[in-house]
């Protein structure tokens, strides 16, 4: 009788066991990968943004998010390689952070989905359907170029500038949207300009010396690869007390004189939230990508002490 019992309870005992794990899953929490083309200023701020908000919604939703973050250090065949790992090691969702990272992502997996962050173009560089209904399995944040807005900022504060030098690589596709929109801007404005485009990093300081010669101001565009090697560009500038106009406020951090462009911490926050969302069963093909548009024009103090123009109006 006493085994009968014992048995009993055993049996009792491993339903509840086995009950117990059943509803595991539903207690268990997400596993997100976070894809970063390279490091550089504006990638990190986001990625940080992304972590912070992640883990804020985490405690809000009462589950654990865990975050595997990558770093592809501008090289396309460790994007391939992440990528593929992300979807090898299943997980719930991919956070691509920067077009190039996007653009991996995208051509690893359509069943995954992934949310990119801070992509300009995304429906010319990600092929999806439109900003409101990007279809497939991909959404996220863009960010707005104000292109304009950068060369009237540039003219305020040095309006005897005439000759601008852009600096861009080839193979950024966040570039080349923005180089032919400042091309027309200057032309508007009966500007002429001169072109240096590199291919990597290292010819960045040649372009750099070369547009010095020949300009009197420089203009670079949203370009990862010339963002890794702001400092460079700035410093020379600075010696030739030529003013670098950017299209990010972390090239104006690294020494650019001024910019007007996003917040970066803000689209970071956005693209996490729209990560969980979609982790809480929204549909990421009718989720419409979010532009971050607000703009603000940053100036960098240093510089403009160290090349001799006047700011004043732009301090807060
Ligand atoms: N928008 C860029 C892209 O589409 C990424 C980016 C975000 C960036 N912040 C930047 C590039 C600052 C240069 C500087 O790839």
């Amino acid at each position: 009788m006493k085994t009968m019992k014992f048995f009993a309870f055993v049996v009792a005992a491993c339903m509840l066991l086995a009950g117990c794990s059943q509803s595991a899953p539903q207690e268990e929490g997400f596993s997100i990968g976070i894809l970063q083309y390279m490091e550089h200023t504006s990638l990190d701020e986001i990625r940080t943004a992304v972590e912070e908000e992640l883990q804020q919604k985490a405690t809000e939703l009462g589950k654990p998010i865990s975050v595997e973050v990558k770093n592809a250090q501008g090289d396309p065949t460790n994007i391939g390689t992440i990528a593929n790992q992300f979807v090898g090691d299943n997980k719930d969702l991919i956070i691509a952070i920067a077009t190039p990272a996007a653009a991996g992502a995208a051509a690893v997996t359509e069943e995954i989905p992934i949310v990119f962050s801070a992509v300009t173009n995304p429906v010319e560089d990600l092929q999806i359907d439109s900003l409101e209904q990007p279809g497939g399995n991909i959404t996220g944040t863009s960010d707005a170029i104000p292109v304009e807005k950068i060369i009237n900022v540039s003219q305020e504060i040095t309006p005897q500038a005439n000759c601008y030098g852009i600096l861009y690589c080839t193979s950024e596709p966040s570039s080349s949207g923005v180089v032919q929109q400042a091309k027309e801007v200057l032309e508007q404005q009966g500007k002429t300009f001169v072109e240096a485009a590199v291919t990597n990093t290292s010819e960045v300081q040649q372009a750099t010396e070369k547009l010095i010669e020949q300009c009197d101001a420089i203009f670079v565009p949203i370009d990862n690869t010339v963002a890794t090697a702001m400092s460079v560009v700035a410093d020379l500038a600075k010696d030739a007390k030529i003013p670098v106009y950017a299209a990010a406020d972390s090239m104006v951090r690294d020494g650019a004189l001024a910019s007007a462009g996003v917040n970066y911490t803000n689209l970071g926050k956005k693209t996490a939230q729209m990560a969980v969302e979609i982790l809480q069963g929204a549909n990421s093909a009718s989720m419409e990508v979010q532009v971050m548009e607000d703009v603000n024009v940053v100036v960098n103090e240093d510089t403009a002490k160290a090349i001799g123009v006047d700011v004043s109006q732009y301090l807060q």
